[in-house]
């Protein structure tokens, strides 16, 4: 089945709940070269026909290591970047399509959250004028009314109000990312592209964003585009997962089934790689270095080739497309060879619930902060070191 046809059974499941489509993306960056050789430019494929839908109120999980097109296909969604080819619909609309007025209102509702809080907010405004700002500039609030609605903000993302009078150095990294988070929400939006939001925080930090992420989906019905390297975090707030490798989606369904069940070798080995609950798994996985294709000299065949225990000539020859696996619904897989028998039971990570999934590497303190965290409530709880700027460390 073509990756069309896997965006058209999965449009049959929920078609009006659809609120965001990528659609045969691709984004390819020219490549500088001397003028000899400017005849045959060359081009990097950092995204190269990804097809996926992001439904209402629902997390996609998009993961894959460093480099194979994640914040790129972030960045296309909301509109940052143009594709070189494929569209982007929102609520049906391709986004190159709209303009003027209509494609204003669209931007609004699509907003993206980066991995470095610091960098992405003005380290000379104060919180207030972070938030207020985008609400003034669009006409969503008066100078009248957003103070309340600042207030608003951060009850949501449990900071509290003496934080509007503060500056961005003023707090630690977790807090940091909680006013982006507000800044994002400010907004209203739909739709947030969530880049690696918890990847540079520490265990205990990474696992209060998340549960900050998870109630505001509850209580505002927001959609997530979830990126990350790694498979914990995704698997703990995702409710579908899209694994990318090089440009491509190589594997997606159910974020459980996905999980305990990888079909492709690659999911296979990203999920090993995720530290297991049970200390006679723990370690004894990792994924193989192999040898990285070029995203600018694509190898014939399938991209995963060069590092897949499995691979044969056809796979050399032929690449493979995603497809539907039998006996599973909405499961679909790249690979000429997928893993089908029942992984569970030699899965290092299925010892481990959803919600006790480690998120880093090495992070084994998650586990308990994951639980002990779970019933925590942002609209009415504030975050524990709020008014000592600096405690909630990275
Ligand atoms: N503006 C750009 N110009 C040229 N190459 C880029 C640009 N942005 C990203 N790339 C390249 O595209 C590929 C995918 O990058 P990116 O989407 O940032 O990956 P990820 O987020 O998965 O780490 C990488 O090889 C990166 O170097
Ligand atoms: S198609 Fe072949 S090389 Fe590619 S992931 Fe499957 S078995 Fe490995
Ligand atoms: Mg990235």
């Amino acid at each position: 089945m073509s990756e069309n046809k896997f965006t058209q059974a999965a449009a049959s499941s929920s078609a009006s709940d659809v609120i965001l489509e990528a659609k045969n993306l691709k984004k390819y960056f020219p490549i500088r070269q001397s003028a000899l050789l400017a005849k045959n430019r060359k081009v990097l494929h950092a995204v190269d026909g990804v097809s996926f839908q992001l439904h209402r109120g629902k997390t996609l999980g998009l993961v894959g290591e460093s480099g194979c097109g994640k914040s790129t296909t972030g960045r296309l969604l909301v509109g940052i970047e143009k594709p070189t080819e494929g569209e982007v619909l929102y609520q049906g609309k391709d986004l190159l399509q709209i303009k003027g007025e209509e494609f204003r209102k669209a931007r609004l509702n699509l907003q993206m959250i980066f991995q470095d809080p610091y960098a992405s907010l003005n380290p000379r405004k104060r919180v207030i004028d972070i938030l207020s700002a985008p609400m003034l500039y669009h006409g969503l609030e008066t100078k009248d009314t957003v103070n309340r609605r600042v207030d608003e903000l951060l009850d949501l993302v449990g900071l509290p109000h003496s934080a509007k009078v503060r500056y961005p150095h003023e707090f630690s990294g977790g807090q940091r990312q909680r006013i982006t988070i507000a800044r994002a929400l400010a907004l209203k939006p739909e739709v947030i592209v969530c880049d690696e939001p918890v990847s540079a925080l520490d265990a205990s930090i990474q696992a209060q964003i998340l549960n900050l992420l998870r109630s505001l989906q509850k209580d505002l019905g927001v959609a997530y585009l979830f990126i990350a390297h790694g498979l914990g975090a995704v698997h703990y707030i995702s409710d579908e997962i899209a694994v990318m490798y090089l440009g491509k989606i190589v594997e997606t369904g159910e974020a459980s089934d996905v999980f305990h069940h990888p079909a492709h070798p690659y999911a296979q080995l990203l999920i090993r790689a995720v530290p297991s609950t049970n200390p006679d798994l723990r370690d004894a996985f990792h994924v193989p270095d192999g040898e990285v294709p070029s995203a600018i000299d694509l190898p014939r065949g399938c991209r995963f080739a060069a590092r897949c225990p499995y691979a044969t000539d056809r796979c050399r020859q032929e690449e493979p497309t995603l497809q539907p696996l039998e006996g599973r619904p909405g499961h679909m897989c790249a690979c000429f060879y997928p893993i089908t028998e029942n992984t569970a039971d030699n899965n290092p990570a299925s010892d481990a619930s959803k919600d006790s999934i480690p998120l880093n590497s090495g992070n084994e303190g998650l586990l308990s902060a994951m639980n002990s965290q779970k019933t925590v409530h942002p609209i009415k709880t504030t975050c524990a070191e709020t008014d000592v700027a600096g405690k909630e460390g990275r």
